[in-house]
This record gives C-alpha cells, sequence and structure tokens, in this order.
C-alpha cells in the first residue's frame, strides 16, 4: 500500500523526486496529488498550501486531501507543519516531533461524520499521533542531522493571522509546545478514516511576545527541508502497515 507525505509552508515537493500530477476529485472537492515514480511509485506527495502557497490554512480543503489519500490506498502519512516555538525546549530549526495537539481552530469542515444519514463514529485520541512512527523519527533523526526533540503538544489557531503575546502566555500555560495552523482538523480527519499519521513540526520563528517581533528564520532552511523530507522518507520505508495501529471509532 502507498504512503503519503503531506508537506506543509516551505515543502512544495519532494526534493528531485521525479512524480506525476493528479487531480482527484470526491464528494468533498478536489485534492491535487503527486504520485511517485519509479522506486518511489509507493510514495504519494500532497501540498497542503498549494506549490505556490496560494491556499491560507482555513481554506484548506481538508476534508477532500484525506478523502483523497485513502481512496489511493494510503495507510500512513507523515506530515509536516511549519511552526512558531513558544519554549525554549524546542529551539528554531530543530525539529519537535508531535505526540498530541491543543485544537483552538474553529469554521473549519473538521469531520466526516455530519450527514446524519451514518452512524455517528468518535475517534479516538489517546495517541493522535502514530507512536511506532514517532518513535521511529526520534531514532533515524541523527543519521540525517536532525536534532529531533520528543513529545510536543502542538497548538493550533485558525489563522491567518498570528498570534497575541497574551494568547501564547496562554498556550504556555496550558502546556503547549508548538503553534501552528494546519495539524487540526488533519490529524483527527485522518484518525476518521483509519489512517496511521505522524508529524514533525519545524520551527521557523520564536512565537510572538518571545522577542521583540517576529522573524522568520530563512538561512539554511533548505538543507534542513531536505534533510526533513529525506528523514520521513526512511520512517515510512523503515515501518510498515501492519505494525502500525489507527486511532479506533468508539
Ligand atoms: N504561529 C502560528 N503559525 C506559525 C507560526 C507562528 O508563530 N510560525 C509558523 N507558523
Amino acid at each position: 500500500m502507498p504512503a503519503a507525505i503531506m508537506g506543509g509552508t516551505g515543502i512544495y515537493n519532494l526534493s528531485g523526486i521525479e512524480v506525476e500530477a493528479r487531480e482527484i476529485t470526491n464528494e468533498y472537492g478536489s485534492a491535487q496529488v503527486y504520485l511517485g515514480q519509479g522506486e518511489h511509485e509507493d510514495i504519494v506527495f500532497l501540498t497542503r498550501h498549494g506549490k505556490d502557497h496560494s491556499t491560507p490554512p482555513h481554506k484548506v480543503n481538508y476534508r477532500a486531501n484525506l478523502r483523497a489519500l485513502k481512496d489511493l490506498g494510503v495507510r500512513r502519512i507523515m506530515s509536516t507543519y511549519a511552526v512558531g516555538s513558544i519554549t525554549t525546549d524546542y529551539p528554531v530549526l530543530d525539529l519537535a516531533v508531535l505526540r498530541d495537539f491543543l485544537d483552538f481552530t474553529h469554521g473549519r469542515d473538521f469531520s466526516f461524520f455530519d450527514d446524519l444519514q451514518s452512524a455517528v463514529g468518535h475517534v479516538e485520541m489517546s495517541a493522535p499521533f502514530c507512536p511506532v512512527m514517532s518513535d521511529k523519527l526520534m531514532s533515524l533523526g541523527p543519521k540525517y542531522n536532525i536534532q529531533c526533540h520528543d513529545g510536543a503538544t502542538y497548538v493550533a489557531t485558525n489563522g491567518p493571522r498570528f498570534e497575541s503575546p497574551a494568547e501564547i502566555k496562554m498556550f504556555q500555560m496550558l502546556g503547549g509546545h508548538v503553534v501552528g495552523m494546519t495539524c487540526c482538523p488533519e490529524v483527527y480527519l485522518a484518525g476518521e478514516l483509519g489512517m496511521n499519521f505522524a508529524a514533525v513540526a519545524l520551527p521557523i520563528n520564536l512565537a510572538a511576545g518571545l522577542e521583540d517581533k517576529i522573524t522568520l528564520v530563512e538561512d539554511n532552511i533548505d538543507e534542513v527541508r531536505k534533510n526533513m523530507i529525506n528523514l520521513m522518507l526512511d520512517v515510512l520505508r523503515s515501518t510498515n502497515d501492519e505494525e502500525c495501529t489507527p486511532p479506533i471509532l468508539l
């Protein structure tokens, strides 16, 4: 079965891997996916903001994207997020391996169970991010010269604006580590469809209030992104569908 890489801000291709573009239409809309070629034909790539970063976080068609991956037979997803760091435990350009989330998004289509026709499924979120792939990210990180930090809680905001310093202070008090705009509803929509989902977050700035004003890091970032992609490919290749157990529906 194919596995997928979902790219966020800055990840618009698979760094040299040949792909074929395919538009997939389903009941939720359309999704642009890229099918790996040759030795990478078991990989599907999706870049959630579009190749030219024209889709803002609150307008991403998360359901169409996830449904398209499911229909292609994908059972494991590795996802990436550009984030702000809200604690010094997660330095800029190190990688945060996500284990939990706090969801502050609103107004998005956030469930496949909303048509009143079929029986409702309540996806279980005790381990929102696949422990098998997340552990593998931690163990393989050094091979790609990446400092990975385990145990990150991702705070999902609605965007597209950045946060205020008081909001960031609140997120710190709630136990968040990194803040971004897209992991929710992606992670639980994948769970609703029975797909395994693991994710890395790349802090590209310190969040509001941690410095006088937000400065996005740009230097050396291409190299980091390339290493991240190679790490994710290795994680997908060194794990398999059978050892990963998706969240259950209650
Ligand atoms: N806040 C929210 N989303 C982000 C940030 C941030 O500071 N940096 C990158 N994506």
